[in-house]
């Protein structure tokens, strides 16, 4: 039997994509190696979004090239986004790659695959969902569920339009098939992935669906106890999707609003298309709807030409908001972008990285801050397995995505309830719950 190796990169898009590649390649006869030593296909799923994801690998890449002269009937594979941002370049500057795929192209693996061509194969159109191929899921009882492909989003720091293409919605029938069939194979817990997922469906013909209409299918589902989404855009996030986290049992007390910067000038200049303003208008109305929600959050710092003062309200926002979590980015010119173009205003590295550390810092004390709202109350938990850090604890999530390290005997996959003893600015801690154990 065949074996293949495959390493991921990137985003949840990515993981998923990497779902289903494998299920692609299993229906081929393939089995996974756990070594990249051991393996006959190499396969890299890359992700572009800022240079460190780049050079992290590259650094891969240099070890599939001393198996591939070991071994030279070994095929090195090398799919997703930075295959897409450098398309065909990639045969010249890794002569020894095999075939090369764009996101939109996951299935021309297979093509290839079975095909008697022994030559190198690039493959970027942007055409098929990786949703239709068969998956293997990591965790049996967490699914993906891709809504949409691309983004119509012109963001000038971002990637992803030119590596994702146009946005294009899953027809809702197929994707409420989709789930129930899921459902039927042990998800407990459903991520929607688009990447904005609040204009789902504005393309759809003859009858649109909102995204809000969509959550509420989603959640009539039997079987789907937690409905989670990644990511939405805070200029399309409208009141419906808001009430639906209040509303829909399985929709999960925890957003994702990514803010970028809090200075409005910065945000135009991102061609964000919203303002500090509407951002604030936007967690107002989560706060109320849902008081007790997670909101989390990724922010850019040293944008060209962001000022200490575009800084600062960078600052106060993230004060004002109090996230429960924040994943923050120094800015990374990509090839091709608009804000790759700006000459002007750069941010020297060092005034970009001391930004960061009072960024972090801060945002780490409010998480903190926030967390302490956990301790003493029961929470119901989603078991993951052992603990990272204590193997004689079980690790899991929340409804609110909060990781919590516990004393218990759920099994993975089980949900179950955890009395909350201590919250640090990342992770909760507790014991399962005397009535969860004797229910057992
Ligand atoms: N530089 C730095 N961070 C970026 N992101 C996207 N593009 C860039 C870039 N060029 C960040 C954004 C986005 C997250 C996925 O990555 O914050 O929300
Ligand atoms: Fe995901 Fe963006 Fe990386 Fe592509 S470039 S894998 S969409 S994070």
């Amino acid at each position: 039997m065949k074996r293949y190796h495959l390493t991921t990169f990137g985003c949840q898009m990515n993981e998923h994509d990497s779902e289903h590649m494998k299920g692609m390649l299993e229906s081929l006869g393939y089995e996974e190696a756990h070594e990249r030593a051991e393996a006959d296909l190499i396969l890299f799923n890359t992700c572009s979004i800022r240079e460190s994801a780049d050079s992290r690998f590259t650094a891969h890449l240099g070890e599939a090239k001393r198996l591939k002269r070991e071994e030279p009937e070994r095929i090195v594979g090398v799919g997703g986004c930075w295959a897409q941002s450098v398309k065909e370049e990639v045969f010249e500057r890794f002569p020894f790659v095999d075939v090369a795929f764009g996101p939109g192209q996951v299935h021309k693996l297979a093509e290839f695959l079975t095909s008697e061509s022994l030559s190198a194969q690039g493959y970027f159109e942007f055409e098929g969902f990786t949703g239709h191929l068969p998956a293997r899921r990591a965790r049996p009882y967490q699914g993906w569920l891709q809504i949409s492909v691309g983004c119509n989003c012109a963001c000038s720091y971002c990637i992803v339009p030119s590596t994702r293409g146009r946005e294009v919605s899953r027809p809702t029938t197929e994707l409420i098939a989709e789930a129930q069939a899921m459902a039927a194979d042990g998800v407990k817990e459903v991520t929607l992935l688009g990447q904005n997922v609040n204009s789902y469906g504005r393309d759809l013909r003859p009858t649109r669906t909102s995204f809000a209409e969509l959550l509420a299918m989603i959640d009539a589902i039997d079987g789907i106890e937690r409905v989670r989404y990644t990511s939405p855009h805070p200029k399309d996030m409208r009141e419906d999707v808001i009430r639906a986290h209040a509303e829909l049992p399985s929709v999960c007390e925890h957003i994702h609003l990514p803010l970028q910067s809090g200075s409005s000038r910065i945000l135009k200049a991102m061609r964000r298309t919203y303002d500090r303003q509407r951002y604030m208008d936007r967690v107002a109305l989560i706060r109320e709807y849902v008081p007790d929600a997670a909101i989390t959050t990724d922010i850019i710092v040293g944008f060209p030409g962001e000022t200490e003062d575009d800084f600062k309200q960078t600052l106060e926002v993230a004060e004002e908001v109090g996230y429960d979590g924040a994943f923050t980015f120094v800015f990374s010119a990509r090839r091709g972008t608009e804000a790759a173009g700006i000459t002007e205003g750069l941010v020297p590295h060092r005034v970009k990285v001391g930004r960061m550390e009072r960024l972090v810092e801060l945002v780490q004390r409010r998480a903190h801050e926030r967390a302490q709202r956990f301790v003493g109350r029961t929470l119901e938990v989603l078991v993951e397995g052992p603990s990272r850090t204590d193997p004689e604890k079980l690790r899991g999530r929340t409804r609110h995505n909060k990781v919590v390290n516990f004393g218990g005997l759920a099994a993975p996959g089980e949900l179950t309830m955890v009395d909350i003893a201590a919250a640090s600015s990342q992770t909760l801690s507790g014991e399962e719950s005397l009535l969860a154990r004797a229910c057992r």
